[in-house]
């Protein structure tokens, strides 16, 4: 899967500009404050229909403009195909792919591909499991529409079920009503543990592969999925909402199913979270980050795009020069504010006025 061709007209700063990819590196060089995230944004955007910097989608059009459009041509193992993105300050933004607009942003799912690493990943390992979820759930969503529609079902369902908790004005009155919730919760709920589940255990060998290469064999990662129940989940779901009905009622909000699981990551055996350095923990992101080329390699047949914005200053030249070598496999676009090695592949000048 390759970005062959961006066009970026009044996004960010960027006025009217396209970008010409190389089918397999590009390095894009500019000081601080040019406009190179802004590239690997927009192509986040047309993969993912999110940036990972807002979720306000009208902060991307450019100051000056009223509208703004992005537009991607990639090129798959079968055919050629476009993405466009319309941005509106007074609407909301409408998708077409191949030239037809569609009615729900799943549809952009199991279309184009990508990974995007940043050193702001490292939140990824630090940070609350939320972000391990997100980690989880965008990249099986990317090769599975169905997972997608599955999360936001079951969103629905606990946003129902806790404006229930919240409104009942007795906790015999909820014991009446909330059945129905708990098995629509627990169904749901069943269905992602097991897409969730299956992800982990393909991911963590190509994670303790790359992370093993990435650290010369010095440290093995290991990774696993941390869930309230391992088997059976949905009757055991079931019975544990109905034992934990009072806290809910209480709390005002469901206190487990797969909205509070975590993935677990452990370097030699030893919390990466908690007790791993600064290094550690970035090349564990990385790593985790570089199994997931694999795992969509395996899914698709073909590595999606690689998106690495500012990675490289963060790394010593041992891993710096890994990293070069693991990208020799997919098609790969690099942002740094200098750049030193020889490699094949088309270096583009960011510079801010010729935006
Ligand atoms: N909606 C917008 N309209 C116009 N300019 C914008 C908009 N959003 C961001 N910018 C400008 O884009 C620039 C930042 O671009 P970007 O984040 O891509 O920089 P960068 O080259 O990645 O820098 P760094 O090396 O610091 O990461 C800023 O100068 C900012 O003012
Ligand atoms: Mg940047």
């Amino acid at each position: 899967m390759i970005i062959k061709r961006l066009v970026l007209k009044n996004y960010r700063s960027y006025k009217n500009t396209i970008f010409d990819f190389d089918d397999k590196l590009n390095i894009l060089v500019g000081n601080n404050a040019q406009g190179k995230t802004n590239i690997i944004e927009a192509i986040f955007y047309l993969v993912i229909g999110k940036s990972f910097r807002t979720n306000k989608e009208k902060e991307v059009i450019n100051f000056d403009s009223e509208n703004g459009y992005i537009k991607g041509e990639f090129e798959n193992r079968f055919r050629d195909f476009d993405i466009e993105m319309f941005f509106s300050k007074t609407s909301k933004k409408t998708v077409k792919i191949d030239n037809i607009t569609i009615r729900r942003i799943g549809e952009l799912m199991e279309r184009a591909n990508a990974i995007f690493f940043s050193p702001d990943e490292l939140k990824l390992i630090k940070e609350s499991p939320q972000e391990r979820r997100k980690f989880m759930d965008i990249d099986i969503s990317q090769t599975n529409k169905r997972y997608f529609y599955l999360i936001g079902r079951y969103e629905k369902v606990l946003a129902n079920r806790n404006k229930l908790l919240k409104n009942s004005k007795s906790i015999e009155e909820l014991k009446n009503t909330i059945d129905i919730w708990d098995r629509a919760l627990a169904e749901i709920g069943e269905k992602i543990f097991i897409e969730r589940k299956n992800f982990i255990e393909k991911l963590s060998p190509f994670a303790q592969l790359a992370h093993s290469f990435l650290t010369s064999g010095r440290e093995i990662l290991k990774i696993s999925y941390n869930s309230s129940f391992q088997d059976n989940y949905k009757d055991n779901m079931i019975l544990a909402l109905q034992k934990n009905l009072e806290k809910d009622y209480k709390n005002g909000f469901t206190g487990i199913g797969i909205h509070r699981d975590d993935l677990d990551i452990f370097l030699n055996d030893i919390e990466v979270k908690n007790y791993g350095s600064q290094g550690q923990q970035r090349t564990a992101a990385l790593s985790l980050k570089l199994a997931e080329l694999e795992i969509i390699k395996l899914r698709t047949g073909e590595y999606p795009i690689l998106l690495l914005d500012d990675v490289l200053s963060e790394l010593d030249e041992e891993r710096r020069k890994k990293l070069l070598k693991f990208t020799k496999k997919t098609q790969t676009i690099i942002t740094c504010t200098d750049f030193k090695e020889k490699v094949d592949g088309k270096v583009f000048k960011i510079v801010k006025d010729n935006n």
